[in-house]
């Protein structure tokens, strides 16, 4: 008898219970009612009396055993669902497909960073925007061209003729009319113009503008500040030159160029082989600007740049249609994945 009861012990000790299959298999086996501990509680009969009591709470002992081995491998497996079957738990996963930043986000955060890094805070205003901070009060004649329709995108809002801005230089205004010098700010936001759409035009772009109002600001000083711009966004080798231009809100005016980023100045065809590359405008804010928007012209001076925030991600990432941006195309976007 005890051997047969040890022998039941060892196999109750050794079943292994990998699943619920198993472990219905072990209840039948042990612990049903033509089970093998059952058996032995029938064989309780043969055994002399005064082992009886001895043998009996051994058996007991037994069952419980078998109940614990068997309850607690129940629990376990009800838990995992059977579909997890056949599922190998320690392989790795798949990647997850994370998104990525546009690569004008990319941009425009890089040139905020970098000018936030010499005190430029950032400034914004409305797209829909009115005649006086777009036009009027940056000292556009009212005959100019620029307004005219061709470039213009014109809406009405009840009785009020609006634009949608041409550029961010009406942030400027904005910000001039609503603040005390000094002033160093930059304004990054979307601009429309009335354009067929191409490769190198399109009817909305994203401009970054900035202006620095203070007593005693140069043209050195805006040359300075644009040396730094081109050198943090294009590397240290990064030379920059001015050119005499014209805009109706500065003067004098100047269109600047970067050295070209991708020939090491050298020629090629995206600089068209002069080395050189037009990357934005800029020029001393006008008095009359200055004076349409509340500051004193005698005691203050200022500059301003602009810039196109497509422009410089073409020249960063060498994308050459602007149509890409958006697109949405996921093979362009997945392009500036991070880590890929
Ligand atoms: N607003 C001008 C443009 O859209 C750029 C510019 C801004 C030029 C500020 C000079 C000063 O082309």
């Amino acid at each position: 008898m005890k051997d047969a009861i040890h022998n039941v012990q060892q196999e109750i000790a050794n079943y292994t219970l990998a699943n619920i299959q198993d472990t219905e298999k072990f209840r039948i086996e042990f612990l049903g009612s033509k089970g093998k501990i059952k058996d032995l509680f029938g064989l309780l009969k043969s055994v002399p009396n005064e082992e009886k009591k001895q043998v009996g709470q051994t058996l007991n002992e037994l069952r419980i055993l078998a109940e614990e081995k068997w309850n607690q491998a129940k629990a376990q497996f009800e838990n995992t669902s059977t579909k997890s079957e056949g599922i190998d738990l320690t392989r790795t996963p798949e990647d997850a497909l994370i998104g990525s930043r546009h690569p004008l986000s990319l941009v425009r955060s890089e040139i905020i960073e970098l000018f936030n890094r010499i005190g430029f805070t950032v400034s914004e205003g409305p797209e829909i925007e009115d005649d006086w901070h777009n036009f009027s009060a940056l000292n556009f004649p009212p005959e100019h061209p620029a307004r005219d329709m061709q470039d213009t995108f014109f809406i009405q809002k009840g009785e009020k003729e609006m634009a949608l801005r041409t550029h961010t230089s009406s942030v400027q205004v904005r910000v001039m009319e609503n603040s005390k010098p000094p002033i160093r700010t930059i304004s990054p936001g979307r601009v429309y113009r009335n354009e067929a759409i191409s490769a190198r035009a399109h009817c909305f772009f994203h401009q970054v503008e900035g202006l620095y109002i203070d007593e005693n600001v140069s043209f050195a000083d805006l040359k300075q500040t644009l040396l730094y711009f081109a050198k943090e966004m294009f590397g240290e080798k990064a030379e920059i030159r001015l050119r005499p231009s014209y805009f109706p809100f500065t003067e004098p005016s100047a269109e600047v160029d970067v050295s070209c980023t991708i020939c090491n100045a050298k020629g090629c065809n995206v600089c068209k082989y002069s080395g050189w590359l037009e990357i934005l405008g800029c020029g001393m804010v006008d008095p009359n600007v200055l004076e349409a928007s509340g500051i004193d012209s005698k005691k203050y001076t200022g500059f301003a740049f602009g810039m196109g925030i497509e422009r410089i991600a073409q020249l960063k990432y060498r994308v050459n249609d602007l149509r890409l941006y958006s697109e949405n195309d996921v093979r362009f976007l997945n392009q500036f994945t991070p880590g890929v």
